[in-house]
C-alpha cells in the first residue's frame, strides 16, 4: 500500500440475500482515495452510497473484492480489529443518526472518549469544545427525544469527530440542517480537513455541500459512473 492511501478498494460487489434470490447492490467498485481527501459520494436514491459507506466502515462486508482502510484489509481482519479502526481512527455520521436515547447529548459525544478509554478531565474538554462546535451546547443535557432532527443530527456530528479521526464517513449530514447549519457545519468539517488532515467522504444529495468538494465520484445502479476532480471548490463558509 502507498502509505498516502485512505482507502483501496478493488473490485469490489456487494450482494444481498432477498426471499431466495440476491440483489446486487454494488459491483466493480475500484476506488483510491488518498490523506486528506474531501470528497463526495453522489447518486440517486438506492445506488449503493450508504451500503458504500458501511463496507469502508467495516460494518458490512464485501460480496467479492479487496477493501484496504487505513493500512488494513478488512478481508483479513477480525469483527475485533475491525471494531477498534472503526473507533479509534474513524468516525460514522449515520443516516439515520443512530443516538442512544437514554443518554444526553454530552453523554452520546462522550462514547468514542470512554471507548477510547480517555480520562475523564481530557473527555470533559474534548466533549464541551465538538458540542460547541456543533452549536448545540445550551443543549448538553437534553435527550435525542427533547431535539429536533437538525439538533440530532448536529450530535451525530459532534460525536464523529470528537476523538479527532483520521476518515470521517459521513452519510447525508446535513439533510435535516438549514442552509446557516450546513455551512457552519461544512466550515467546520473544512477546519478538521485543513488542519489534521482529517479525510471526508460525504454521501449526499446537498448542492451546498457539494460546493465545498475537490472531488465528486457518481454511482448509479451499483456502479461508479463518474470520478470528478473539481477545479475551484469553495474553501471557506
Ligand atoms: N440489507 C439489505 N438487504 C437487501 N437490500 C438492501 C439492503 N441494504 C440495501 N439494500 C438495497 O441496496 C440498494 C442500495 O441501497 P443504499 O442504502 O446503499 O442506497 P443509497 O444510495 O444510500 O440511497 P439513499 O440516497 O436513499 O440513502 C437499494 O436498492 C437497497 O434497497
Ligand atoms: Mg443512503
Amino acid at each position: 500500500m502507498e502509505n498516502n492511501a485512505v482507502i483501496t478498494i478493488n473490485n469490489l460487489v456487494k450482494r444481498f440475500p432477498v426471499g431466495g434470490d440476491f440483489f446486487t447492490a454494488l459491483k466493480d467498485v475500484d476506488l483510491k482515495l488518498n490523506k486528506g481527501e474531501f470528497t463526495g459520494l453522489v447518486g440517486p436514491s438506492g445506488s449503493g452510497k450508504t451500503t458504500l459507506l458501511n463496507i469502508i466502515g467495516g460494518l458490512d462486508s464485501p460480496s467479492e473484492g479487496q477493501v484496504s482502510v487505513l493500512g488494513q484489509a478488512l478481508n483479513d481482519t477480525s469483527h475485533g480489529d475491525r471494531a477498534r479502526l472503526r473507533r479509534e481512527h474513524m468516525g460514522f455520521i449515520f443516516q439515520s443518526y443512530n443516538l442512544l436515547p437514554v443518554y444526553t447529548v454530552f453523554e452520546n459525544v462522550e462514547l468514542p472518549l470512554i471507548l477510547n478509554k480517555v480520562e475523564s478531565r481530557e473527555r470533559e474538554e474534548k466533549v464541551t469544545q465538538a458540542i460547541e462546535w456543533v452549536g448545540l451546547s445550551d443543549k448538553r443535557d437534553s435527550r435525542p427525544a427533547m431535539l429536533s432532527g437538525g439538533e440530532c443530527q448536529r450530535t451525530a456530528i459532534a460525536r464523529a469527530i470528537v476523538h479527532q479521526p483520521a476518515l470521517v464517513l459521513a452519510d447525508e449530514p446535513t439533510a435535516n440542517l438549514d442552509a446557516e447549519n450546513s455551512h457552519h457545519i461544512m466550515k467546520i468539517m473544512l477546519q478538521l480537513n485543513h488542519e489534521l488532515s482529517t479525510s471526508f467522504i460525504f454521501a449526499t444529495h446537498d448542492e451546498k455541500i457539494m460546493a465545498y468538494l475537490r472531488r465528486i465520484i457518481h454511482l448509479d445502479d451499483g456502479q461508479i459512473t463518474e470520478d470528478e476532480k473539481i477545479k475551484n471548490p469553495k474553501t471557506s463558509a
